[in-house]
């Protein structure tokens, strides 16, 4: 069973410091928005669907925390914090899409009392959560439907139990194919620079004792030559109206590779992962993170510390390299701009 990453106790946000795996599994308690927009920021809270459902519940600390009975005071209050949350990280759309739905509850609601839209927005952020769980299942299902006994799959970054509300997104197929009895082989990218392949995607799937072996980023290109990879399976932050999807930095020359030695690249994302207001992955912005990122490793000095620095946290696949995108909905194929559209409506 996947650990609680992120839920909502006793009028708190309670969530994992995923920085700290896999030394240490570490609850933190959660009563105030900067604490939480901190912990986006550092990646303590991190993985799309884990960000928008943590957006979600800090808006339903940003309500509570707002003392007036005024609605007007009330909702300018409330506008003035999703936009802060907002501000925390760029990429994934899920934490758009979760701050528009509860702006959208207190908005739709302001006619009644505010001790009412509280709880109006708790019941909205808690719907999230649920409904990611739901989604983490359905999407396991259509993914393991898409994995033979005996496959050998490459997995990126983390998109398990750590990055969402469940399951995970491209590790709830592989779950969910050991579940049925498939025999499966994992490799996982060590995903540099912050290491969430070997911190976090390595320790969830051994905690389910699936065959698991790490590598570093730059060995996958050997191990296709050597047709040692049967399937690729990937999560997104965020999916263009075309299929272009923007995934952790080293996603994209992954799906070259696999397009290169004909291995299916297949992207695991909840529509909650789509952004239908841009066309392409032109549009979608790409967040860039501190230079000590890539000069360190966890903390260590290991380049010189002036050295320039370039550190894109994310990379966009164009949609021709993608194999199929399999969502709650069921598994999309191209023309993504269609198939998309439809899936979402
Ligand atoms: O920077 P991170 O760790 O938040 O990046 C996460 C990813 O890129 C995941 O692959 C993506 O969010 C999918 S999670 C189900």
């Amino acid at each position: 069973m996947p650990v609680e990453t992120i839920n909502w106790k006793n009028g708190r946000i309670r969530y994992i410091d995923q920085t700290l795996l896999p030394g240490r599994l570490k609850f933190v308690e959660c009563d105030n928005i900067p604490k939480l927009w901190k912990a986006i920021k550092t990646l303590a809270i991190r993985g799309a669907p884990a960000i928008g459902i943590a957006g979600a519940l800090g808006v339903v600390l940003g309500a509570n925390s707002c003392k007036t009975e005024s609605r007007g005071v009330f909702l300018r209050d409330l506008r003035r914090q999703i936009k802060y949350l907002a501000s925390s990280r760029p990429t994934a759309v899920n934490l758009f899409w979760a701050l528009a739905r509860m702006e959208s509850v207190a908005e739709s609601n302001i006619g009644k009392p505010v001790s009412a839209i509280r709880r109006l927005l708790l019941k909205e952020a808690l719907q999230i959560l649920e409904d990611d769980r739901n989604a983490c299942r359905a999407m396991a299902r259509y993914g393991a439907s898409l994995v033979k006994a005996g496959d050998t799959i490459l997995t990126h970054c983390n998109a398990g139990g750590l990055a969402t509300a469940d399951y995970g997104t491209a590790l709830g197929v592989l779950f969910e194919s050991k579940r049925l009895g498939k025999r499966i082989k994992v490799y996982v990218d060590e995903t540099r620079p912050l290491l969430q392949g070997a911190r976090l995607t390595a320790w969830e799937l051994i905690h389910e004792r699936i065959d698991t072996t790490l590598i570093c980023d730059n060995m996958a290109a050997s191990l296709m030559a050597k047709g040692k990879i049967d399937k690729i399976f990937v999560g997104a932050d965020r999916i263009a109206s075309n299929g272009d999807t923007a995934n952790k930095i080293g996603t994209y020359s992954l799906a070259v590779l696999a397009t290169h030695h004909g291995v299916p690249f297949y992207v695991v994302a909840p529509v909650s992962t789509f952004d239908l207001d841009i066309n392409t992955g032109r549009d979608i912005p790409i967040e860039e993170r501190g230079g000590d990122e890539v000069r360190t490793v966890m903390g260590k000095m290991i380049a010189p510390k002036n050295v320039k620095v370039y550190n894109p946290a994310f990379d966009v696949t164009p949609n021709h390299l993608i194999r199929a995108i399999i969502t709650e909905k069921g598994i999309l194929k191209a023309p993504y701009s269609r198939s998309l559209r439809r899936s979402a409506a």
